[in-house]
This record gives C-alpha cells, structure tokens and sequence, in this order.
C-alpha cells in the first residue's frame, strides 16, 4: 500500500533493537484518514472470505480494526491483555510471549462474542515474530470459529512471524514489508 508505505518513509523512526517506532500515525497518535485507508485495503483484499467478526488485541490494533469493521460492517472484538487471571468458564483464554517486551501476558475474549460459524480477519498493526496472531488465532480455534485471514498493517519480514503463519496455513495480507532496519534505515521488501 504505496499511502501508508510512503507515510513510513517519511514519520518511522529506525529504534535500537530492530524497532520501527511510528507514533506519529499509529502507535500514539492515530491518523484517521490513513487507518479509513487501511480498513479498505483489507476488506478489498479479503472481499471474498465473508467474514463476520474482526479480531484484534489492545491496544494499537483497536485503530486499524475498528476502520476494517466499520467498511466489512461486521463487529470488532478487541482481545484483552491481563497478566494472570483467575480461572474463568466465560472466556477464552491464550499465553503470548512477546520477544520484544520479553513478557508474557495471558489474552482473553469473552466466549459470547465469537461461535462456531463465525469466519473471523485477524488484524493487528505489526507482525515482528507472530507470536500474538498466533494467540488470537488459537482463540478462534477455541471458538470453533475459522480464520478467514490475517491482515497485518507493517511486517517486519526479517522476523520469522510472516514465515510461520503462512507455513501454517493462514493467508497473511502486509499492507507494508519492511526487509531490514539495519543502520537506522527503513528498507522496504
Ligand atoms: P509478535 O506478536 O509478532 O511476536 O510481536 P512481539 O511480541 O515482538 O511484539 C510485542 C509488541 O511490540 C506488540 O505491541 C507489537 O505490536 C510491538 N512491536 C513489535 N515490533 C515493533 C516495531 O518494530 N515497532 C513498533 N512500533 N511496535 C512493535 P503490544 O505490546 O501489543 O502493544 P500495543 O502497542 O498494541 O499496546
Ligand atoms: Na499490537
Ligand atoms: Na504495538
């Protein structure tokens, strides 16, 4: 997506440890007008999936999800990120690792939201090793439900997480690849 890969050219900041921060438009400060974009791309790519729910996780995947949901005009369902939990026969619960925080936070979703039928798009705002798709995926798995796609808004593609989800069998759509961050510059895939 040639908008939001120019918009990384000109705001993303190359981060110590192979970080791209971009808190300009996503991460901090939203750009609405741009996320409108995104959630168009996504419906345009996954016209033919039918989906019925979108799935993200707190917090900056709520932004590109919720712009997804309104154009699909289907529910957003935000997973919560808790670090331990009581047991709980309502909810769905998965462990993510994430390698760059270097934690462990347990997800959850509330069982009613998502049922057997349901054909649910996975957004998030980045994939570095796929460690949350994977969690919301297994959530859906849970339900029943079917992934019916993974829609990615940057990847970072030096990191295995776009490798695995595909090896796994789910279609994986990155608005924006990124090969390298390597000496402080962004080099697109
Ligand atoms: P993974 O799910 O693909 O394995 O990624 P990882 O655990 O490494 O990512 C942990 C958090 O860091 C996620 O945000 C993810 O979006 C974010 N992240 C990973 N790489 C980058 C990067 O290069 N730039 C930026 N800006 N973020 C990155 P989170 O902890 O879920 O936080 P939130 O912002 O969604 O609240
Ligand atoms: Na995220
Ligand atoms: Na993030």
């Amino acid at each position: 997506m040639q908008l939001l890969q120019n918009k990384v050219k000109e705001e993303g900041i190359v981060l110590s440890g192979q970080v791209l921060k971009v808190d300009s438009f996503l991460n901090h400060q939203m750009d609405p007008v741009l996320m409108k974009e995104v959630g168009k791309e996504f419906t345009r790519l996954f016209k033919e999936a039918n989906v019925t729910r979108v799935l993200t996780i707190e917090s900056s995947g709520i932004a590109p999800g919720i712009m997804t949901a309104l154009e699909m005009e289907v529910p957003l369902i935000f997973a919560r990120k808790q670090k331990s939990l009581t047991l709980r026969e309502d909810i769905f619960v998965e462990k993510v690792y994430s390698f760059t925080k270097q934690e462990t936070n347990e997800i959850t979703v509330a069982k009613k939201f998502i049922k057997p039928g349901d054909k649910v798009l996975i957004v998030d705002d980045f994939l570095a090793n796929g460690e949350a798709a994977f969690g919301l995926a297994r959530i859906v798995e849970q339900a029943g439900a079917e992934v019916a796609g993974i829609g990615i808004v940057i990847e970072k593609a030096f990191q295995p997480g776009g490798r695995l989800l595909a090896e796994a069998g789910y279609r994986v759509e990155s608005l924006v690849r990124i090969a390298s961050l390597d000496d402080g510059v962004v080099t697109f895939a």
